[in-house]
């Protein structure tokens, strides 16, 4: 697994205590450091997901998941977010699921305003060749029902 926008490692370090195979990324050294200093034997690697070449990495042919936890995709630079979902989409294997949970409001965001709606969303991964698989409100599964948070699934090579 790919956590793209890994940050302090939260998540990388969860699923890695979780038995999962899984490389932290992220574009913010002092970010990194502290994932490093938290979990030296974990993969951490510098890189900015609108320039991501996995192979150049090192990091192998493809993963099976790529997971976007806590506001990465709101928080990327304008502009970005369509070569950010395809580099995602481009590092995952035919069937990989592409994860990504974000507000979609203020009250959900360390921002002003949410620049990023789920029709924005979703055409940035339909673009990138994935499909709407699932959508959740929250991490734990509950029914996604139009509310200012959502976890969404989209898998690579479904129409
Ligand atoms: C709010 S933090 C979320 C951290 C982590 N995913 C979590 O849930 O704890 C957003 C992270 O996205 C990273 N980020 C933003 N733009 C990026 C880019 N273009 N390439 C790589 N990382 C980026 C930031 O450096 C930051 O660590």
């Amino acid at each position: 697994m790919l956590d793209a926008g890994c940050g302090h490692g939260r998540v990388t370090i969860e699923l890695a205590r979780r038995g999962y195979d899984v490389v932290g990324l992220d574009i913010d050294d002092s970010m990194l450091d502290v994932a490093r200093r938290t979990a030296p034997d974990l993969r951490w690697v510098r890189a900015d997901l609108a320039q991501l070449d996995t192979r150049a990495l090192g990091l192998g042919g493809g993963f099976d998941l790529v997971v976007a936890a806590g506001n990465v995709i709101p928080l990327l630079a304008p502009g970005t977010e369509p070569v950010v979902l395809a580099n995602l989409a481009s590092c995952l294997r035919a069937r990989g699921l592409l994860v990504a949970g974000f507000g979609l409001d203020p009250s959900h965001l360390p921002l002003a305003e949410a620049p990023v709606t789920l029709a924005d969303y979703d055409a940035w991964c339909s673009a990138a060749g994935t499909a709407l698989e699932r959508r959740y409100a929250t991490w734990q599964g509950a029914p996604y029902a139009h509310g200012v948070y959502a976890v969404s699934v989209h898998v690579l090579g479904k129409k």
